[in-house]
């Protein structure tokens, strides 16, 4: 059957009351922005990588590039297409390696460029590309764009303040830091104190704040110039594209976003150009702003920024979330922020929504859920038409740690950032070094899932989600090109893709059910279903539960 190349979300209040389906209720998206332009992406899956706790091939404790290589057929058994590999450069570590010292070298504790050369080669004989991190906004202290602005007053490559701008009583303002010397004044930092931010200029002028400087100043022409050849760098050594940090944040003042979209535009127009088949994928959290306006090929929705600051995230995982037991949440911020951006998005671009990251965004197992929650979220993220990505070890329902020792600035990240379970030996697999001199201690659960043990067992998570992904491959009406029609944001959240797929899950503890308006509904055949009654046009789905029909065989 041809599926529809546009893409439809129902106004889910309408849905939600019952209301007939009509064409009249489908919105359409916008005219197609830049068809064809990286469609790899639209039927990929993203897996992101945290190094330091993947794999460790020589026993330092420590994840590196070699590791990531022996562990590839997994990623490939799992359906993967893409792995995104957070910062392996040189770096004083204070920020975990986003505090780049040289952008264009490695870590040796991860390995070196040709070990990021054997990773590229033995990825893309696996059909998956490989995605690094571009840190464009900030440097290290250490490097040595910094360390020469220390020296140089008239070096604008950093934001500086210089004395005589700077209030009289010895107080720095916001976000400012005193200069190391022997180049007097403060400079601008990003995040912590060791990261400076690199000048971009700001969207606009302020008498009270001497120190600005316009977007096309030298500095920041120098500046973009010089992340472009960052970029040339690693896509001349076969990676695929860049998941680019704190996107949103690298013109100073910029309330609209107006002046960084542009920014990013013209990086992804230089990237047309000399790479035309690399993408770029922003941590933004707006992927209403981030795709159409700033050229991104996808955005995240994240656990802070874009509409709510994080609200549209933190719906569903946290804070009385969709997917909690108790059922009190509802699904409408989430579809109504997705409807937006879709619309506005149209098919110049992506969204993701991540269960998990190295950040703030916490595992899906958060001590909260129980291991019988997670299906039914993997149900509806591998049945939306989001590009999945994937967080390592939530394939097999890993857990977030509390109460471990920061490591590396990492202020209670660590939590997310446990080395990854493979088996039943020592280090789960993870290492042969002893265990005191792990990156970050093992979850100290006997019973803590791995990978070995799931691959064993068909009715695992991690078999669940290869399932899902192999069935979301096969069939395009169930990817990011087919339609969504939402008949209920409540529980269960019931839709269906490409006029072919039911979905509906049922994440809270008790039963739920739903008339769907589909006279097709009574013939569905299950394809993935947990125990989900169907009498007449009415399904109720258990506790916890999932169900995938097929309504077109
Ligand atoms: C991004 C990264 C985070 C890092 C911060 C500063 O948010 O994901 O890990 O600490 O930027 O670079």
């Amino acid at each position: 059957m041809p599926i529809s190349r546009r893409s439809f979300v129902l106004g889910t209040g309408a849905a939600a009351a019952g209301l007939a389906l009509g064409p009249g209720l489908l919105r359409a998206p916008r005219a197609a922005a830049a068809g064809g332009k990286a469609s790899w992406l639209a039927d990929t899956v993203l897996y992101q990588l945290y190094p330091q706790s993947f794999a460790d091939s020589d026993g330092s404790g420590i994840g590196d590039l070699r590791g990531i290589v022996d562990h590839l057929d997994h990623l490939q058994w799992l359906g993967v297409g893409a792995i995104w590999v957070n910062p392996i450069f040189p770096s004083p570590l204070t920020d975990a390696g986003y505090d780049i010292a040289d952008y264009t070298g490695v870590n040796e504790r991860y390995g070196t460029q040709d070990d990021v050369a054997l990773l590229v080669e033995e990825s893309r004989k696996r059909g998956m590309r490989v995605l690094f991190d571009l840190v464009a906004g900030h440097t290290s202290d250490q490097h040595p764009w910094f360390e020469q602005s220390c020296q140089d007053d008239r070096d604008s490559r950093y934001i500086w303040a210089s004395p005589d701008q700077l209030p009289d009583d010895g107080t720095l303002p916001d976000s400012f830091v005193k200069s190391p010397g022997p180049r007097q004044g403060a400079f601008y930092k990003n995040y912590y104190e060791t990261q400076p931010a690199i000048n971009y200029g700001y969207a606009r002028m302020n008498p009270d704040e001497p120190w600005r400087q316009p977007v096309d100043a030298d500095g920041p022409r120098q500046n973009r110039e010089a992340i472009k050849q960052v970029m040339d760098h690693w896509l001349q050594l076969g990676v695929s594209g860049f998941r680019c940090d704190m996107a949103g944040t690298l013109v100073k003042d910029d309330p609209d976003k107006a002046e960084t979209a542009k920014l990013w535009a013209e990086m992804h127009q230089w990237l047309d150009t000399h790479h035309p088949d690399a993408v770029l994928i922003s941590e933004w959290g707006d992927p209403a702003v981030a795709v159409p306006q700033a050229r991104f090929d996808a955005d995240f929705f994240l656990q802070v920024s874009g509409p709510g600051d994080g609200a549209v995230w933190r719906s569903m995982w946290d804070e009385n979330p969709y997917f909690g037991a108790d059922g009190t949440g509802s699904a409408k911020t989430f579809v109504d922020a997705f409807n937006d951006a879709r619309e506005k998005i149209g098919e110049g671009g992506h969204i993701m929504l991540p269960t998990a990251n190295h950040d703030t965004a916490n595992r899906l197992n958060n001590g909260k859920r129980t291991p019988e929650e997670l299906p039914a979220a993997y149900a509806f993220l591998l049945t939306w038409p989001l590009v999945p990505a994937l967080y390592y070890g939530e394939e097999i329902g890993m857990k977030m740690i509390e109460g471990l020792p920061d490591v590396e600035g990492s202020d209670g990240r660590q939590r997310n950032r446990t080395p990854m379970q493979w088996d039943s030996g020592p280090n789960a697999g993870f290492s042969s070094a002893p265990a005191d001199k792990l990156y970050i201690p093992q979850d100290p659960d006997p019973n803590r899932p791995t990978v070995e043990q799931q691959r064993g067992d068909d009715k695992s998570l991690l078999n669940f989600i290869r399932r899902l992904l192999q069935l979301r491959k096969d069939n395009p009406e169930l990817g990011t090109q087919a339609d969504v029609r939402v008949f209920g944001d409540g529980y269960p959240l019931t839709y269906l893709r490409g006029d072919r797929f039911l979905v509906a899950v049922n994440p809270r503890r008790d039963e739920a059910s739903i008339d769907v308006p589909d006279s097709r509904v009574p013939n569905g055949k299950p394809v993935e279903d947990s125990g989900v009654r169907i009498d007449g046009q009415k399904l109720t789905v258990p506790g916890f539960g999932y169900g995938v029909f097929d309504l077109k065989s």
